[in-house]
């Protein structure tokens, strides 16, 4: 059974400054939505795609991504309100009998199709979850409040984790419901942390980079003209 890909892309996506929905923006000239589903598509264990698209855009986003996915089957939904809620409607539209489902941000548009087939890969080995995770370059500080400093965890422990996130379909089930609709995550690994089930991190790759602040675009059109040569 192939594995089904989640894709929340119903941000606003305000960091990014004033303009189209977040997924809808261009990145060398195509929604960065169509560059993340391109390589979702491409990668040969995923068989269906469901893309989480703003409310007032669901058909707009149909359209565009109608000749992106070959013969990946689609679906679009309408989002909600919070990335967790985006992903809670997307994943109800997964038929019960797919076994490993995976959430990727449509904010990351240039995702090795090799880190793709990693993570099922890895799921398909009997990990509940799987994240892709790097080291950090920065040294990280946990402040409180007021922005004093409380700790400065050990650098070489930290992970700055990606997406594709994979998971035994089952266990994403059980950790959206369990969720209750109240965002309480900001990935859905923390989702299936908070019932308690190990999550494996795999190495990720700097191409998966997130496009947030207008720098992060900047970086994406490099590494796509790199790949293009
Ligand atoms: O806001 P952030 O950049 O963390 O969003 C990560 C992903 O979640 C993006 O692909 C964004 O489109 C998606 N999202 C969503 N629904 C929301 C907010 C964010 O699908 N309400």
């Amino acid at each position: 059974m192939p594995a089904a890909v989640l894709v929340p892309a119903a941000g606003r996506g305000e960091r990014l400054g004033p303009g189209a929905p977040k997924a809808l923006r261009a990145l060398a000239g195509e929604p960065l939505l169509v560059h993340a589903v391109r390589a979702l598509a491409a990668a040969p264990s995923v068989g269906l795609v469901v893309v989480a698209a703003p409310a007032d855009a669901v058909e707009q986003v149909r359209a565009l991504l109608a000749g992106v996915v070959g013969t990946t089957a689609l679906e679009v939904v309408a989002g909600a309100g919070d990335r967790q809620g985006s992903v809670t409607a997307a994943l109800a539209a997964v038929p019960a009998e797919v076994d490993v489902v995976l959430v990727h941000d449509a904010a990351r548009p240039l995702v090795p199709v090799a880190l793709v087939e990693a993570v099922v890969a890895a799921v398909r080995s009997g990990a509940p979850a799987v994240v892709p995770g790097v080291p950090l370059s920065d040294t990280v500080k946990r402040v409180d409040a007021d922005g004093v400093v409380v700790e400065t965890p050990e650098r070489a422990h930290l992970r700055a984790v990606q997406t594709p996130q994979g998971f035994a379909a089952d266990v994403l089930r059980a950790a959206h419901a369990a969720a209750g609709g109240g965002p309480v995550a900001t990935d859905d690994a923390g989702l299936v942390e908070r019932l308690g089930h190990p999550v494996r991190v795999v190495p990720g790759s700097p191409d998966a980079l997130k496009v947030t602040h207008p720098l992060d675009l900047v970086l994406a059109e490099a590494v796509l003209a790199g790949r293009r040569g």
